[in-house]
């Protein structure tokens, strides 16, 4: 196993939901976080929460939308953590349209937000990976990657597509000692999908957590180099 104390992550996403949990439960296993969001107060407040406890985070405020910022933030997170041994893309958006009404914008912020930007970050982050001969790549998927849903074109394709990039980064990365990871989680209890007709479908429906997700993120990222796990599908268990 891996020993996670002492090294560094960069997490999209997290000032809320799973991106949040994620950050808190790398902190506790010892890692300093950069937290990348757009909500510079949430962040801010995620951080001194992490410093309370003991940890280290810095938070990165950047729109993961503008390709031009992606590089800068990387520099930012290298600079002031240390190096960065584990990138979580786990920011992203959720959409649900007929397809009679799904416009180019939307589809194209969907894709933009979900596959652009992880693209992005794992082009700016491998090389830093690859002089240190080591790293860590964990995508964060969706059952919606490993089939189709009703009214989620958009959001079913990005991920989908994530799942092919991180494939492909798997085997262009493996010789720089960069091992890539994609956790497909099914419904999780979050705001994501507040108001949608797939939350009424979920009304009275047991969910995973937050917590959930990033307990696997942890159990990912303590593999040691004899292990791959490629994809990781994790659904809500009946209970005991
Ligand atoms: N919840 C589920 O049922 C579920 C199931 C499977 C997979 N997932 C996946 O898990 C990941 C996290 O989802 P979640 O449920 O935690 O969603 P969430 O609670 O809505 O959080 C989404 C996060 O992404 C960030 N984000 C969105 N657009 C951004 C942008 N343009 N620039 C920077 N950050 C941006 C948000 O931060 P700001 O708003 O502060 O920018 C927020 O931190 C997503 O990739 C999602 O597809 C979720």
């Amino acid at each position: 196993m891996e020993e996670l104390a002492g090294q560094s992550a960069l997490v999209t996403g997290a000032s809320r939901g799973i991106g949040r949990s994620i950050a808190l439960l790398l902190s506790a296993a010892g890692m300093r976080v950069g937290l990348v969001a757009r909500s510079t107060d949430l962040l801010d407040a995620l951080a001194d929460e992490i410093s309370a406890s003991g940890g280290a985070a810095v938070p990165l405020p950047c729109d993961i939308c503008k390709p031009e910022r992606i590089g800068t933030v990387v520099e930012a997170c290298v600079q002031e953590l240390g190096g960065v041994d584990l990138l979580v893309n786990n920011a992203g958006v959720f959409l649900e349209s007929q397809l009679e009404d799904l416009e180019v914008s939307d589809w194209e912020h969907v894709l933009r937000v979900n596959v652009t930007a992880p693209f992005l970050f794992a082009k700016a982050i491998i090389p830093h990976m690859a002089k240190r001969g080591r790293g860590r790549i964990i995508n964060i998927g969706s059952t919606a990657g490993k089939k189709g849903y009703l009214y989620q074109t958009a959001y079913c394709v990005s991920k989908h597509a994530l799942l092919g990039l991180s494939r492909c980064l798997a085997i262009e990365a493996e010789p720089f000692g960069v091992s890539v990871n994609t956790l497909c989680p099914g419904g999780v209890r979050t705001d994501l999908i507040a108001g949608t007709h797939l939350a009424k479908r979920l009304v009275g429906e047991r969910m995973l957590e937050p917590e959930d997700v990033a307990e696997s993120v942890v159990f990912l990222a303590r593999q040691s180099g004899n292990v791959d796990i490629p994809e990781l599908v994790m659904l809500r268990g009946k209970g005991r």
